[in-house]
C-alpha cells in the first residue's frame, strides 16, 4: 500500500489521485502497483462503472520517478522492477471508461497514459511533454503509434524528438483533450462525465470501447518498445542524463556514444 495514491469511491466512480504533490507526483513502482491493483478490481467488480485518474498539487505528474530509472540502469534492481509495464498493460486491458483529470503539467508517462483515456479533461494551461529523448528514452506505452495517428506524424515527432509542449488548450483542438478548462473546473467536470458514464448501459459501453481501441496491436507496440526501453535505459546517454537531473544541470551528451 502507499500513501502517494488516494483511492475513493462514489456513485459507482472510482477515483485514484496522484498525491506525491511534493515529487510533482513522480510516480514510483509503489504507486504504479496501487494502481493497478485497484484498476483491474475495478475491471472485475459491478459496482464500478467509470473510473477517473486524478492529481493533487499543481502538477498533474512529473511521469516515471527518475530515481527507479537510475536504479535500474544501475543494476540495483532488476528490470522487471520498473513498474511502468503492469500499469502499461493494465491500460491497454481496461474495458471500463477511464475519465482523466488533469489539472496541471504532465510529463512522460503522464501524456503518455492519456491516450489511454477515453475522456481527457485538462486545465487551458497545462503543458503536456514527452522529453523521453531528453533523457536518451525512447517513448512507451504504444505512443510511438497512437500519438501520430492521433495528432500526426510531425507534431508528434517534434513532441517526442525535441520534448516540444502542447498546452491544453491545443490539446483539446488536435485530439489529445475531451476540453481545456479552468484548471479549477477540471476535477468537476471529470466527476460529472464519470457519472454520466457510470448510468449508461455498462455492457454497451464496453462492448463499443472493445471495438474503438486495438488491444492486440497496442501490446504488440507496448511490447517493442518495452524492449528498446530496456536496452536504452542502460546506455551511457541515459545514465548522464539521470546524473544530470540529480546534479539539476543540463546533461552534456558530447562524450556519450
Ligand atoms: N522523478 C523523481 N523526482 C522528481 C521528478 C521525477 N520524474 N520530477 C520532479 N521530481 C522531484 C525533484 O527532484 C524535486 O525533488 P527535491 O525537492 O527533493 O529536490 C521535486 O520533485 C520538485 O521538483 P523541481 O524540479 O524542484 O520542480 P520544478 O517546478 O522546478 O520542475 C519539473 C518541475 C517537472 C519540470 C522537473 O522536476 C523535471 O523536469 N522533472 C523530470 C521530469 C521527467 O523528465 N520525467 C520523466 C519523463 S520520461
Amino acid at each position: 500500500m502507499t500513501d502517494h495514491v488516494r483511492v475513493s469511491r462514489e456513485q459507482g466512480v472510482l477515483t485514484l489521485t496522484f498525491a506525491r504533490p511534493e515529487k510533482k507526483n513522480a510516480l514510483t513502482n509503489a504507486m504504479y502497483e496501487a494502481v493497478v491493483r485497484e484498476m483491474n478490481r475495478a475491471e472485475n467488480d459491478p459496482e464500478v462503472r467509470a473510473i477517473v485518474l486524478a492529481a493533487e498539487g499543481d502538477m498533474f505528474t512529473a511521469g516515471n520517478d527518475i530515481g527507479d530509472f537510475t536504479a535500474v540502469a544501475t543494476g540495483a534492481v532488476a528490470p522487471r522492477s520498473i513498474g511502468a509495464s503492469p500499469f502499461l498493460l493494465a491500460l491497454a486491458h481496461l474495458t471500463k471508461p477511464l475519465i482523466a483529470a488533469v489539472q496541471g503539467n504532465a510529463v512522460g508517462v503522464g501524456t503518455t497514459m492519456l491516450l489511454h483515456c477515453d475522456m481527457v479533461f485538462i486545465a487551458e494551461g497545462a503543458q503536456l511533454t514527452t522529453p523521453f529523448v531528453n533523457l536518451a528514452l525512447v517513448p512507451e506505452a504504444a505512443s510511438t503509434w497512437l500519438l501520430p495517428a492521433r495528432i500526426g506524424y510531425a507534431r508528434a515527432y517534434a513532441m517526442f524528438a525535441l520534448g516540444q509542449p502542447i498546452d491544453g488548450k491545443t490539446a483539446a483542438q488536435i485530439g489529445i483533450a475531451t476540453a481545456a478548462l479552468p484548471a479549477n473546473e477540471v476535477q468537476n467536470r471529470a466527476q460529472e462525465a464519470a457519472r454520466a458514464l457510470a448510468a449508461k448501459p455498462a455492457g454497451a459501453l464496453r462492448a463499443m470501447k472493445k471495438l474503438m481501441r486495438d488491444v492486440e496491436t497496442i501490446k504488440e507496440v507496448m511490447q517493442r518498445e518495452g524492449d528498446e526501453f530496456q536496452a536504452r535505459l542502460k546506455s551511457p546517454e541515459a545514465m548522464e542524463a539521470f546524473r544530470a537531473f540529480a546534479e539539476r544541470r543540463p546533461p552534456d551528451f558530447s562524450k556519450v556514444a
